[in-house]
């Protein structure tokens, strides 16, 4: 059967991992037409995509945050629905359009402007801040846990895989409680409108420039009190900043926010809800993990693993280079498998598909690699144990529903819709 491979085919949403396999044995550096881009799925080969940002520009991931083309980067005639997408959200933003031009966006950009933007925003992530949430991210687990113990039967997504990651997130920044139900709602508009089925419909059809309005305005407003009042969060840190030179200014800070949430909701969210599945489906490992809970961190590392939320990224070759021997020109966009490499069989072994807590997964490039490694992963790490170690002891009491498998509408973002428990006879 000739190989063919297109990132955001619906095709591959379920199980992609079979196509990944053959993208790494016959065409490790494959030419996907539809966006035209060089996938490469190999673990060496995405890790020097990832640690070389100065061949490989990262603002090639304008093409997953605004849903176009990537060669509309280069020339905006390729894709209209780059054009339309972009004057749509200059309209919805309460910024002038000069603003949202010279906008810097911490995903996007390269060294040195990337380390600016970067220091700013780990002030809000250093490891005492976080590991001080770890008594509030617990009550709010045992909270949830009532829901999922109470043996009516139980979502793992809505009940606890959503709420705690929505909850914390909200708090962090100091948002009122009652808007958290907008939070998901925001970044679901978000992930299915730029990585889902709507993506070809532009943003005004698919309401993610509805959203934007919303959300920018209340962000917006939340910035403005705190910068006459401000308060132990994330929000007050980022004003603090913004009165720096280099300091964000307020779109900026209203397009970090939005990446924060949509980045650090559903992947956290995604990597509970497949670590459920996987003990499930290996009870000899669910027995292990009840008798010792130490093994829980190399459970959430090996789930991050085999599961990664974010399945790819997005690079631009700065200048003609080469991967396996093929050249790419300059301008030319990359998709890095992250997926993929994480299950490549050159670097994990023959058994590097199998769901094991006792592999050694760290080198797993789920939360990215160098400069842009992802900002959230000590919080992640932090909920995804917190989680599990409460679930662990009500898990062997449960069984999965039999009801098909539903999977997020995005091949970007991995993870189950729902999955739902019920007592063991
Ligand atoms: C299991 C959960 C998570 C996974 C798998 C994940 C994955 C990733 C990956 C792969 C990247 C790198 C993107 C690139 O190289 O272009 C990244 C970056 C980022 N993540 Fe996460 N993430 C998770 C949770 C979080 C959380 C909880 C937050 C925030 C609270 C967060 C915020 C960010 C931000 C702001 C970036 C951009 C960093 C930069 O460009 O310097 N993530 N994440």
């Amino acid at each position: 059967m000739t190989l063919s491979y297109r990132p955001f085919d619906d095709a591959n949403r379920n199980d992609p991992f079979p196509v990944y396999r053959r993208l790494r044995d016959e065409a490790p550096v494959y030419r996907s037409d539809d966006p035209e881009a060089w996938v490469v799925s190999r673990y060496d080969d995405v890790l020097h995509v990832l640690k070389t940002p100065e061949l490989f520009s990262s603002d090639a991931m304008s093409t997953v945050m605004m849903g176009v083309d990537p060669r509309a980067m280069i020339d905006p005639s390729v894709d209209p629905l780059a054009i339309e997408n972009m004057m749509a959200m200059a309209d919805a933003m309460p910024f002038p359009v000069e603003e949202m031009a010279r906008h810097r966006n911490l995903i996007v950009s390269d060294p040195p402007q990337h380390d600016v933007l970067r220091s700013i925003v780990n002030r809000g992530f250093t490891p005492r801040r976080i590991s001080a949430w770890e008594p509030r991210v617990r009550q709010l687990v045992s909270s949830c846990m009532k829901r999922v113990a109470d043996g009516e039967g139980c979502d793992i997504i809505s009940d606890i895989a959503v709420p705690v990651p929505v909850i914390v997130i909200a708090e962090m920044l100091g948002v009122e409680p009652e808007r958290r139900a907008d939070f998901k709602r925001w970044s679901d508009i978000m992930i299915e409108g730029i990585t889902g089925a709507r993506r070809r419909e532009g943003f005004i059809k698919s309401g993610v420039v509805e959203m934007m309005k919303e959300f920018a305005t209340y962000f917006g407003e939340i910035a403005e009190r705190r910068r006459s009042d401000p308060r132990d969060d994330l929000v007050s840190i980022l004003v603090d900043a913004a009165g720096e030179d280099g300091g964000l200014r307020p779109m900026e800070l209203v397009v970090f926010v939005l990446i924060i949430l949509v980045a650090g909701n559903e992947t956290t969210t995604n990597m509970i809800g497949h670590a459920v599945k996987l003990l499930l489906e290996n009870p000899d490992q669910l027995d292990e993990v009840v008798r010792d809970r130490s093994l829980i961190p190399g459970l959430v590392e090996e789930t991050l693993r085999c599961e990664s939320p974010i399945q790819m990224v997005f690079r631009r070759a700065r200048t003609d280079t080469e991967i396996q021997g093929q050249t790419i020109r300059e301008n030319e966009v990359v998709c890095g498998l992250l997926g993929s490499a994480n299950r490549d069989q050159r670097r994990w072994g023959p058994r590097a598909d199998e769901f094991d807590i006792h592999n050694d997964a760290q080198g797993h490039l789920a939360f990215g690699f160098g400069v842009h490694f992802c900002l959230g992963a000590s919080l992640a790490r932090l909920e995804a144990r917190c989680v599990l170690e409460a679930l662990v002891e009500v898990l062997p009491r449960l069984r999965r529903r039999d009801n098909p498998l539903e999977y997020v509408d995005s091949n970007l973002v991995r993870g189950l819709r729902h999955f739902e428990l019920e007592l063991a006879a």
